[in-house]
């Protein structure tokens, strides 16, 4: 039988609220209706964003937003999305569909996002194809308070006020759609761009400064820019680098293909498991490869682009990457959260790929109607995590289970304490077998449980349409017996859940 011990004892290390972050890009229908909606719309909104998509969000305590891209941000240029509306720039979403970008949604709207969702907001400049003026007066723009053409700029368009720039990314995978740049030449441009993100004022909280790291397993990327820019980040107090990226995302049939987002045989479910579970050796090579540089560990790795993405739904615009999201995608989104939190030593920030109606989402839109997806509840659930400390679990006697080549291991799991109540989260990667666990709490005390939920459905293909919104949700988990510091549970097939006990 399957055998979890919890040490609560032992802790590991700040599983930091930044890892269950969100990325939006100007990307069909995740900004523009998903998130912001035309006064005319017809739909209940403030200032422009949708209340139903923000009072959901801010259900799943959103720590961190990601924007403008993705591929968007090197094509973006700031300027066009100031100002009246009116007189806003129109251009083509080269990236995304080849659809008309009108610059409604610009720096404002998005600082005013954040305001309403409570979040920290992580700006991705340009360095593709924009200048190091441009970038500079950007972070002038936003942050500077006294008085300068940009600061002057932006009173001018009705923000008296500066704002809190958090995060700061110089470029958006560069080795790409961001320039197709080779490390050694984007390492040196970072160096050069990133010294004109300033600190405008020495008194606030410092810009965190993101560099674009890696493709899934380009290690030679993370080692050239690790190299080139280590040294020079050594000497400054503030580094000039706080954070290296790392994009992956799992697609079943792989780059080419994807695969259907609905429609797949139980080989194709634990194939994508299996690729999912990948996460964990790309953190620990381009970990171990950041080590020899930075033994401290004090830049942080960013996954700020993560999740599945398959074929986009029949019907739709293959450049807006609208897909549905079933009981696999909460396996997907539970098994990779395990795994950054147990990886907390090293992953400081991830944000999930997209937010609304965009790849792996946390909500769908129609017109007025919005539905919870099952990743969404997931989140929801792991929100506990936020702030936590890691504590030290082991599993034991857990057999792999699997088809054809893709062989997983049946549950996975991960453990924190936040203000002395333990939150357990484990997923049971078995398309068809419940698993009968025995969890063991090594502590002198009385343990009780506070709250246990479950994603599950009995069918691994189920989610939620806009006829039936709740199809798969969060509910109440009840098959467990706590017997002193000792707990039987069964899981279900398929299922992501979460125990709180104290
Ligand atoms: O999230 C969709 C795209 O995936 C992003 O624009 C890009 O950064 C990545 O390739």
């Amino acid at each position: 039988m399957a055998k979890l011990v919890i040490n609560d004892a032992k802790k590991q290390g700040r599983i930091e609220p930044e890892i269950y972050g969100q990325f939006s890009e100007h990307l069909g229908r995740g900004i523009y209706e998903g998130l912001f909606v035309t006064e005319d719309s017809g739909i209940e909104n403030v200032n422009g964003m949708r209340t139903d998509v923000v009072e959901a969000l801010k259900e799943l305590e959103v720590p961190v937003l990601r924007w403008p891209g993705g591929c968007f941000a090197d094509e973006y240029h700031w300027m066009d999305g100031i100002g009246p509306k009116e007189n806003r720039k129109r251009m083509i979403n080269t990236n995304w569909g080849g659809v008309v970008e009108d610059n409604s949604f610009g720096t404002h709207e998005f600082m005013e996002l954040c305001r309403q969702l409570g979040c920290k907001t992580y700006v991705n400049g340009n360095l593709g194809s924009g200048t190091v003026q441009e970038m500079a007066e950007w972070i002038e723009y936003m942050t500077f308070e006294g008085v300068s053409p940009m600061a002057d700029l932006r009173k001018k368009n009705g923000h008296e006020e500066p704002w809190k720039v958090d995060y700061f990314g110089v470029g958006n995978e560069n080795w790409g759609c961001g320039g197709n740049m080779n490390p050694e030449h984007y390492a040196n441009e970072y160096r050069r761009y990133q010294t004109f993100v300033k600190n405008l004022d020495e008194d606030k909280d410092q810009i965190q400064k993101v560099c674009c790291g890696a493709n899934v397993d380009d290690y030679y990327w993370t080692k050239d820019v690790m190299k080139t820019c280590f040294a020079h980040v050594e000497k400054k107090k503030h580094g000039n680098m706080d954070y290296l990226s790392l994009h992956y995302y799992v697609h079943p049939e792989g780059w080419e293909i994807k695969g259907s987002a609905t429609d797949f045989d139980e080989e194709v479910w634990y194939k994508t498991l299996s690729k999912t579970l990948y996460m964990d050796e790309l953190i620990e090579r381009h970990g171990t490869i950041m080590d020899r540089f930075d033994p401290l560990k004090k830049i942080g790795m960013s996954v700020d682009e993560w999740g599945t993405w398959f074929t986009c739904e029949p019907g739709t615009n293959p450049g807006f990457l609208y897909q549905q999201n079933t009981v696999r995608d909460a396996l997907v989104a539970g098994i990779t959260l395990n795994i950054f939190n147990k990886h907390c030593d090293r992953v400081k920030m991830a944000c999930i790929a997209q937010t609304v109606n965009v790849l792996q989402a946390m909500l769908l839109t129609e017109g007025e109607k919005m539905i919870k997806t099952p990743t969404y509840y997931v989140f929801h659930m792991y929100r506990h995590h936020q702030g936590a400390d890691l504590i030290s679990s082991e599993l034991t006697g857990v057999e792999d289970i699997g088809m054809g080549e893709w062989y997983v291991p049946q549950v996975t799991e991960s453990v924190s304490e936040k203000d002395g109540i333990i939150t357990i989260t484990l997923n049971n990667l078995s398309a068809t077998d419940a698993l009968h666990m025995d969890v063991q709490f090594t502590g002198d005390r009385d343990y009780e449980v506070v709250e246990a939920n479950i994603v599950t459905h009995q069918d691994m293909h189920a989610y939620n349409t806009f006829e039936e919104p709740e199809n798969v949700k969060e509910e109440t988990f009840k098959d467990y017996k706590l017997e002193g510091g000792r707990m039987k549970l069964t899981l279900p097939a398929c299922s992501v859940a979460e125990i709180r006990v104290k």
